[in-house]
């Protein structure tokens, strides 16, 4: 099937109710075991790829001969869309012209006219291409230097103006965090998501920061308007874990050190499991 735009499979998510899932990726083995997954269980799935990852695996070009090639060779015949992941505005440029098929433009930070002006922008270049663009509106938050910042909140009258846009997916802020939740976490805001639903509509409604958060959580924000899912750091913690524990029991090969297929393969089937468990909660298993 090749790239697709997400704008058809959200489409659908949302009204069917369910979501679909953005895993991240960073080398060739993430990318594999997220799309033979997403083939076992005949679910359509978003590769996310943040500037800093696309930079390390060679420049967003490579990432697309990479996925390009993964698809075709492995017999991928889901809908898989290739999605910039908090992209700057010249990042969501570079990746229009490199071949992806979905960006996400993070204005979050501006102040709402400049999102907005730029916003517009790229809505024509996408239009043009039929490309899906996802924007955002209220800062989803994170650990930055040791100290994680609460979640904001979006406004809900910002939300329409950016959705009113012609975008194609909403991020908005509901108290979600990228990473490891804190203690004290108040947990998503349910009443900023209704708000955010009244005023969008139809607008498939992204959640960020997909690891951490309660399944119950997850489920409700699903039947109130959330219809795509990121999740990263979950897939991060798993593999890690696995290469860990490989190395850990001493696999090496009598002194000849570690041979890198075999090293990277727990981590591979940890990240498979990962993305499993995740489509099941989001419900999109079947639905390509
Ligand atoms: P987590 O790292 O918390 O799963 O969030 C991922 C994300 O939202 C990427 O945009």
């Amino acid at each position: 099937m090749g790239l697709v735009s997400a704008k058809e499979m959200l489409t659908k998510a949302k009204a069917g109710k369910y979501a679909v899932g953005q895993f991240n990726i960073n080398n060739l083995e993430w990318t594999k075991a997220i799309l033979l997954t997403a083939q076992e269980l005949n679910s359509p799935v978003i590769l996310g790829v943040s500037e800093g990852a696309g930079k390390y695996m060679g420049g967003y070009k490579t990432v697309v001969g990479m996925v390009k090639g993964l698809i075709e060779e492995q017999n991928i015949t889901v809908p898989v869309a290739l999605h910039l992941d908090h992209g700057s505005f010249e990042g969501a440029k570079k990746c229009i012209n490199a071949g992806f098929s979905s960006v996400m433009f993070d204005g979050s930070h501006y102040p709402i006219e400049e999102n907005v002006a730029k916003t517009t922008e790229l809505v024509h270049a996408c239009n043009v291409l039929g490309l899906s663009l996802e924007a955002e509106v209220g800062a989803i938050g994170g650990e930055e230097d040791g100290v994680i910042g609460s979640g904001e909140c979006a406004d809900p009258e910002e939300c329409k103006r950016i959705a009113d846009l012609g975008v194609t997916m909403l991020a908005a802020g509901i108290g979600n965090i990228h990473g490891k939740y804190p203690e004290n976490w108040p947990g998503l805001s349910f009443e900023t998501l209704e708000a955010v639903q009244a005023k969008t509509g139809d607008m498939p409604l992204v959640l960020h920061g997909g690891t951490g958060i309660p399944a119950d959580m997850i489920k409700k924000a699903i039947s109130m308007g959330v219809a795509k899912i990121n999740v990263n750091t979950e897939c991060q913690l798993a593999f890690a874990e696995a290469t860990r524990k490989y190395i850990e029991e001493g696999k090496d090969q009598q002194g000849k050190g570690f041979d890198p297929r075999k090293l990277l393969a727990p981590g591979f089937e940890a990240i498979k499991a990962t993305v499993k468990e995740k489509m099941e909660l989001f419900g999109s298993v079947g639905k390509a």
